[in-house]
């Protein structure tokens, strides 16, 4: 899988093995883990990346600061190809960079990928509802509330999520 078509990717690219061991230390950060709960918790890193490689209903991306350096991943997950969605999901690890743009401007790459790389048709997320610089990023990229849901169950005691989707016909796409 690529990131093309006319690819020019300023703040993506695909996720390397070597990436991992950054991402292992941002999932010990007690406040991402709240925010995003946690990535290899339950599942080896080594299983996590083969997952990553192999698995088509998965594509993971790095997101890189002006010089290229490492300071958080975003994935695709739950590609369905046929229904032509998937689910996003985002995490600046290195938190100096958060409420600067980055976020934002590797979404809006994700979606050129998602929409014009892969033809999917609606990528979708789920975000705590008291998350607002999430929420403010995903809307600057096109999101659209859509549903309220409620932790019950298992979940009992967690903040609400709010579901947030971006249709391929109504998207601004990041120029390449
Ligand atoms: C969520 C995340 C990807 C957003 O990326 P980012 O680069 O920080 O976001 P941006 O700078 O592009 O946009 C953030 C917006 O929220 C605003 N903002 C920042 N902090 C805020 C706060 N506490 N409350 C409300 N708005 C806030 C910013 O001002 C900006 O809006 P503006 O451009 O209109 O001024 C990043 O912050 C992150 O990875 N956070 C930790 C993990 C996480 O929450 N992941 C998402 C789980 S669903």
């Amino acid at each position: 899988m690529v990131l093309a078509p006319n690819g020019h990717y300023r703040r993506i690219r695909r996720l390397k093995y070597e990436d991992l061991k950054m991402l292992v230390g941002w999932d010990s950060d007690a406040e991402i883990n709240r925010l995003t709960g946690r990535k290899f918790h339950e599942t080896r890193v080594d299983d996590w990346w083969r997952a990553i490689v192999r698995d088509r209903s998965r594509i993971g991306f790095a997101i890189m600061d002006d010089e290229g350096r490492l300071i958080g991943d975003v994935e695709l997950e739950h590609i369905s190809w046929r229904i032509k969605e998937a689910e996003l999901r985002i995490s600046i690890g290195d938190k100096t960079y958060w409420g600067r743009g980055f976020g934002t401007e590797a979404v809006l790459e994700v979606l050129r990928v998602a929409f014009e790389g892969m033809s999917l048709q609606r990528i979708y997320l789920r975000v705590q509802e008291d998350n607002e610089r999430a929420i403010r990023s995903y809307a600057k990229a096109g999101f659209k509330k859509i549903a309220r849901l409620v932790a019950n169950g298992r979940l009992s005691g967690n903040t609400d999520l709010v579901l947030m989707e971006v249709i391929r016909d109504t998207a601004t796409l990041a120029n390449g």
